[in-house]
């Protein structure tokens, strides 16, 4: 009996424990926040200490997931984390693309990453424009939206919801394959690699941003044709890595274990880095 009122105690509360299935989880966003807010110029350092809400105590990683947690209520705001694109094309395209689903054009994670750089743009102008939205909230969608677009199955396939309605296990667990991007490989990682430290797998990531990777990150910053945001580049190397790697091979109630988990994982380390790279250098064009 006693067992038994354990087990229903443990059961209830990891329901209510369980990480939501939209955007990276918690630790995905923190990541990409932290490792952001280190490459911080000093004026969009000043700006984003501004900005943050006290309780966050100038920490960019306690709120990258605020996002998520008013999406509930916020109703508007759902479609604005992803953008689904046609099944199997691997291709991605702004017009026929960025949309919620009554079709309303740029309605999407690109359009929303365009809308937040916009509004912040306005933080240093003395234009009236300036007084029409919440820049905190401008920020932390930014931030949030900027992660999401990097998490390739937030441009996945219309027709199974970026992976939301393939069922897998991870290992011995039921999930389906959205989650375990969002949050399995991360979680996996961290556990067997790094004592589930998150700041020990952010160091690491720190690192390679500065060695194995040294080369490319100038690449990673830079948008064209002097471009704030150039969130449409981040979504055409969304589904084209969900292609050739979250949806490969997979198949509906396949078990995923250690072969893939170890093939993803560079790829999950490629795209935390990028995000937190990227949110860097657009608030420091931002801010200027
Ligand atoms: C732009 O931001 C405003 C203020 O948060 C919001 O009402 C609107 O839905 C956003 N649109 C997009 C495409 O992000
Ligand atoms: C802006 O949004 C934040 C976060 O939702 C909120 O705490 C704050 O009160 C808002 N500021 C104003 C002036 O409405
Ligand atoms: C860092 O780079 C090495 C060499 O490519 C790789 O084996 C390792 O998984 C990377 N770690 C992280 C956290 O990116
Ligand atoms: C980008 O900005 C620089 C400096 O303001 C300017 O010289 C250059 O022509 C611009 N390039 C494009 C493609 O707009
Ligand atoms: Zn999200």
């Amino acid at each position: 009996m006693e067992s038994y009122k354990f087990q229903l105690v443990a059961i209830v509360s990891l329901v209510l424990l369980l990480p939501n299935t939209e955007g990276w989880g918690k630790d995905g966003h923190a990541i990409i926040c932290k490792i952001a807010q280190s490459r911080l110029s000093n004026n969009a350092a000043d700006a984003v200490k501004q900005l943050l809400p006290d309780y966050a105590e100038n920490d960019l990683s306690a709120v990258c997931s605020w996002a998520d947690s008013v999406r509930f209520y916020l109703h508007w705001s759902g479609p604005l984390h992803f953008a689904d694109s046609p099944d199997n094309l691997c291709n991605y395209d702004f017009d026929r693309d960025c949309k919620d689903q009554s079709g309303v054009k740029g309605r999407c994670v690109v359009g929303a990453i365009s809308n937040y750089t916009d509004q912040l743009l306005t933080y240093n102008s003395k234009s009236k424009a300036k007084g029409e939205y919440n820049l905190t909230q401008s920020l932390l969608f930014l931030s949030h939206f900027m992660g999401d677009v990097h998490q390739p199955l937030h441009v996945g396939f219309t027709s199974d919801k970026g992976g939301n309605t393939i069922d897998v296990h991870w290992f011995r667990r039921k999930e389906n394959l959205h989650h375990v991007w969002d949050v399995n490989i991360i979680e996996t990682a961290e556990e067997r690699y790094y004592n589930s430290n998150i700041d020990d797998f952010t160091a690491a990531i720190e690192k390679n941003i500065t060695k194995g990777w040294a080369d490319d990150v100038k690449g990673w910053e830079t948008c064209d044709d002097n471009q704030t945001a150039c969130p449409n580049v981040y979504a055409t190397e969304g589904i084209k890595a969900a292609c050739d790697s979250s949806y490969k091979g997979v198949t509906e109630d396949e078990t995923l274990g250690d072969d893939y988990f170890e093939s993803r994982l560079p790829l999950v380390q490629l795209r935390l880095a990028q995000g937190g790279v990227r949110l860097a250098a657009t608030l420091n064009r931002i801010f200027g």
